[in-house]
């Protein structure tokens, strides 16, 4: 594929960084300054709910809906996984010596709306140690037995873990934390677009995640999609009209999150552009793409561990299209961890994260692999770490 012809990234850039916030197609931002230009011929026509608006969103919601698995009254909007996470938490009654669980790969704005809500409530954040590298998913189930227990309210989980980029094993956890009574709060940032869902089978009791990320939607926009039972509880975090001022078509749960305060919906509203893209690219639509982004990734980080010469850190069923990789950095080494994310970005226009492994024990490459990234971008990188690492 030729990226520029679809994508404004910058032609003189190895973008390997999808992860972090995306990147818009063409078309989908067409789409997008389209509806902006409407909302400014006629704003209250536009923007009024009542009017042209909650009409319009709902057919989003649809759309979105159907590609998640879900029904459409259990998906409200939001404006990224960020939010869905601070508004499931802080709707949740904890009280002194409650816990809520989450693992040592959460995302960091996302624990610290965990210990937000904790220290407000008196309730504990307790923390499970994944390993990485790991042989298996039953790794992060044992992690997750061990801490668990019956003062656990909820788990707070990754789907797709941001700084490793393994699968979460989310149906074994959800049955795991259910017979323990507690709650699952899944944070699916990265899965729409990355992983075929299905909510209504996954059985959690909330999911968050950006439109964004892999379903390469303008930013921002997100859902946040909540189990029947606990909509009456969820409340945004903005408090807006419909605390008060109930919608005959819709429950509060949907008219609240649809509305907290004048905003741009054009995001939303130029997603199903952005589904209809990303379906036009494979031959089997955007669940092609998917396994095509996925070859991809595992093809690239055949590339990276050939040349530093080091062992798969996870098995590929645990991989979507998001990779870490451990580098054999030495306190002897040239260049340390965020230093070479600098030296990566100024020396050779090579654009991806060095993160700290989640144990703080090595320094890890993570690379994004969307339908806009080639194989030579990724023999590119590798000859550049093998100057900076002085590999061979
Ligand atoms: C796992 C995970 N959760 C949450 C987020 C936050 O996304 P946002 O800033 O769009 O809310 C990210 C972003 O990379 C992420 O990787």
């Amino acid at each position: 594929m030729n990226r520029h012809e679809h994508w404004q990234l910058d032609p003189t850039l190895d973008f390997l960084n999808h992860g972090s916030f995306g990147a818009t197609p063409r078309v989908v931002l067409a789409a997008q300054r389209a509806f902006q230009d409407e909302l400014e011929r006629d704003p209250i026509e536009f923007l009024a709910p009542e009017r042209s608006l909650n009409p319009k969103l709902d057919r989003v919601r649809q759309v979105m809906a159907d590609l998640v698995g879900a029904n459409a009254s259990d998906l409200a909007f939001v404006r990224n996984a960020t939010e869905g996470v601070n508004a499931v938490l802080q709707s949740m009654p904890l009280q002194a010596g409650d816990e809520i669980l989450v693992t040592n790969h959460g995302y960091n704005a996302c624990i610290n709306a965990a210990e937000y809500v904790a220290n407000r409530s008196g309730a504990v954040v307790r923390v499970a140690n994944v390993p990485f590298p790991l042989r298996s998913a039953d790794a992060v189930i044992d992690a997750i037995e061990r801490e668990i227990n019956e003062r656990t309210r909820v788990l707070l989980i990754d789907h797709i873990t941001s700084p490793t980029g393994m699968i979460y094993p989310v149906d074994a956890i959800v049955d795991l934390a259910h017979q323990a009574g507690a709650r699952v709060l899944v944070d699916g940032a990265h899965g729409p677009g990355m992983l075929p869902l299905d909510l209504n089978a996954l059985g959690a009791d909330y999911y968050t995640a950006n439109h964004h990320k892999w379903l390469c939607g303008p930013k921002v926009s997100g859902f946040l999609w909540v189990a029947p039972q606990w909509q009456e509880e969820v409340r945004p975090t903005v408090i807006s009209h419909a605390a008060n001022r109930s919608q005959p078509d819709r429950s509060r749960f949907l008219a609240e999150f649809d509305w907290t305060g004048t905003y741009d919906p054009s995001p939303i509203l130029a997603l199903p552009t952005a589904i209809d893209f990303l379906d036009s690219l494979a031959g089997d639509g955007i669940r092609g793409l998917m396994n095509a982004n996925h070859s991809k990734a595992i093809a690239a980080r055949d590339i990276v561990v050939d040349a530093l010469g080091i062992e798969v850190p996870v098995p590929d069923a645990m991989i979507g299209s998001l990779v870490a990789i451990p580098l054999p950095m030495t306190s002897q080494s040239p260049v340390q961890g965020e230093m070479l994310q600098q030296r990566l970005r100024e020396c050779y226009r090579l654009e991806l994260p060095v993160v700290p492994s989640p144990a703080g024990d090595a320094w890890l490459l993570r690379m994004s692999l969307q339908a806009y990234n080639d194989l030579d971008q990724v023999h590119r990188l590798t000859d550049a770490l093998s100057r900076e690492l002085c590999l061979g």
